[in-house]
C-alpha cells in the first residue's frame, strides 16, 4: 500500500509516498480501507519539527491523524463493526499514519459513518470536532449572558466549536478573515470581526471566555480583553505554558486553561449527534491522492474555511 511519510523535518518537500506493506490487525483493531483524509496543523507542525517533545525525533514518519474509509477485517476480539462498514477515525500515536492507502487502528477510535455525509466530510470531523467538544466542556457553565469570543472561528475547529456553542446560547463573537465572515454568521456567531479590519485586542470590549485558535494572540494580551473572572483557552500552548498556566491559576482570577484534547467515543457520540440534527461540515477543498502535496501546502497556507482533505480511489 502507498502512505506518505518523511525522512527529515521541514516543508512538504519532505514529504514523499511509500510503499509498505497491507497493515495486519490486532485483536482489537480493524484494518480499514481509506477513501478520505483530512489534514490538520498537527500533522504539518509536527512534519516541521515544531512538536518533536510529543513526536520525538526518529525517522521515518508517518503522518496524518484524521480518517474515513471502509472496513475491510476486524481482528478476533471486536465487536460492533464488521467487514464493509463505513466509518471514520483517528489515530492516537505518532506510529501509525493517516495519510495511506489502509490503517489498522484499535476499534474504540473508529465509529460508524453517518449517510448523510460524505467519506471527506466524516474525515474532517475527529481531530478537530473533538478539540471544539473538549473545549465547551472546559468552558464550564454556559447561558445567554456569558460572552465568548473565538479568534480564528472559520478553520475546522472553529467551524466546530461556533455550531455546537449556537446550542448553548451564548452570545459568540467570531474573528475571521473576510471570507469567513458569513460562515461565522451562518454557523452562530452573533458578532463577527474582521481582523484586517480591526484589532479585537484594542476595542473597547470584554469577553467572559476568550478562546484562540489563530495561535497568534497569547495569554497575556487575551488577559486586556477578559473580564475579572474570565478564562482564556489555549489549545495551541507552548511548552512551557502546560505547567505554568496550572501554578499562575493559583494566584490570579483570570485563568489560562489549556486545552490538550483526545479522542474518545463520548466526544464523538456528541458530533455524531449534532450530526443527525444538521451539522454543518464544510470541506473547502478535496485534493486527489496524486496531490498530498498540494493539499498540505494548501492547507500549510491557511485562507481556507472548515477543513482541506484528501480522497482516494
Ligand atoms: N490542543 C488540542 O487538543 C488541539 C486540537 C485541535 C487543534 N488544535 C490547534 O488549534 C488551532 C486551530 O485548529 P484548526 O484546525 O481550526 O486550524 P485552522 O483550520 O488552521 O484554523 C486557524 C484559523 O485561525 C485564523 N487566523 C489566522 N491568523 C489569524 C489572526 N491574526 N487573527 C485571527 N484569526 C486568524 C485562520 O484564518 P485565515 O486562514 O482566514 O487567516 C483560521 O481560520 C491549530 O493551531 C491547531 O493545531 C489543538
Amino acid at each position: 500500500m502507498k502512505a506518505l511519510a518523511y525522512n527529515e523535518f521541514g516543508t512538504t518537500a519532505v514529504l514523499q509516498t511509500v510503499e509498505l506493506p497491507k497493515p495486519t490487525v490486532k485483536a482489537d483493531e480493524v484494518l480499514v480501507k481509506l477513501k478520505a483524509f483530512s489534514i490538520n496543523p498537527m500533522d504539518w507542525k509536527i512534519r516541521k519539527g515544531e512538536m518533536k517533545l510529543m513526536s520525538g525525533s526518529k525517522f521515518p514518519k508517518l503522518t496524518g491523524t484524521d480518517f474515513a474509509g471502509i472496513i475491510e477485517e476486524t481482528g478476533t476480539s471486536v465487536t460492533g463493526l464488521k467487514k464493509g462498514d463505513e466509518v471514520f477515525g483517528v489515530v492516537k500515536n505518532m506510529k501509525v499514519g493517516a495519510s495511506a492507502e489502509y490503517v489498522a487502528v484499535t476499534a474504540s477510535l473508529v465509529w460508524k459513518k453517518p449517510s448523510s455525509i460524505s467519506f471527506t466530510q466524516a474525515a474532517s470531523i475527529p481531530v478537530a470536532g473533538i478539540a471544539a467538544v473538549t473545549s465547551i466542556q472546559k468552558m464550564g457553565k454556559i447561558d445567554s449572558q456569558t460572552t465568548i469570543l473565538i479568534n480564528g472561528a472559520t478553520g475546522g475547529f472553529g467551524m466546530f466549536l461556533l455550531q455546537l456553542l449556537r446550542q448553548q446560547g451564548a452570545n459568540v463573537t467570531a474573528v475571521s478573515s473576510p471570507k469567513g465572515l458569513a460562515y461565522a454568521k451562518e454557523w452562530g456567531a452573533d458578532t463577527v470581526i474582521d481582523y484586517t479590519k480591526e484589532n479585537v485586542l484594542t476595542e473597547k470590549v470584554s469577553y467572559d471566555i476568550v478562546i484562540d485558535l489563530s495561535g497568534k494572540m497569547g495569554y497575556k494580551n487575551a488577559k486586556r480583553i477578559m473580564n475579572a473572572k474570565a478564562i482564556f483557552l489555549n489549545p495551541t500552548p507552548k511548552t512551557i505554558e502546560i505547567p505554568l498556566s496550572f501554578f499562575a491559576n493559583l494566584f490570579t482570577a483570570k485563568k489560562h486553561i489549556v486545552i490538550l484534547s483526545s479522542p474518545s467515543t463520548k466526544y464523538t457520540d456528541v458530533l455524531l449527534n449534532e450530526v443527525e440534527n444538521g451539522l454543518q461540515i464544510e470541506v473547502n477543498k478535496a485534493f486527489p491522492f496524486t496531490q498530498y502535496r498540494e493539499a498540505y501546502d494548501y492547507a500549510e497556507q491557511g485562507g481556507y474555511i472548515g477543513k482541506v482533505a484528501v480522497e482516494i480511489n
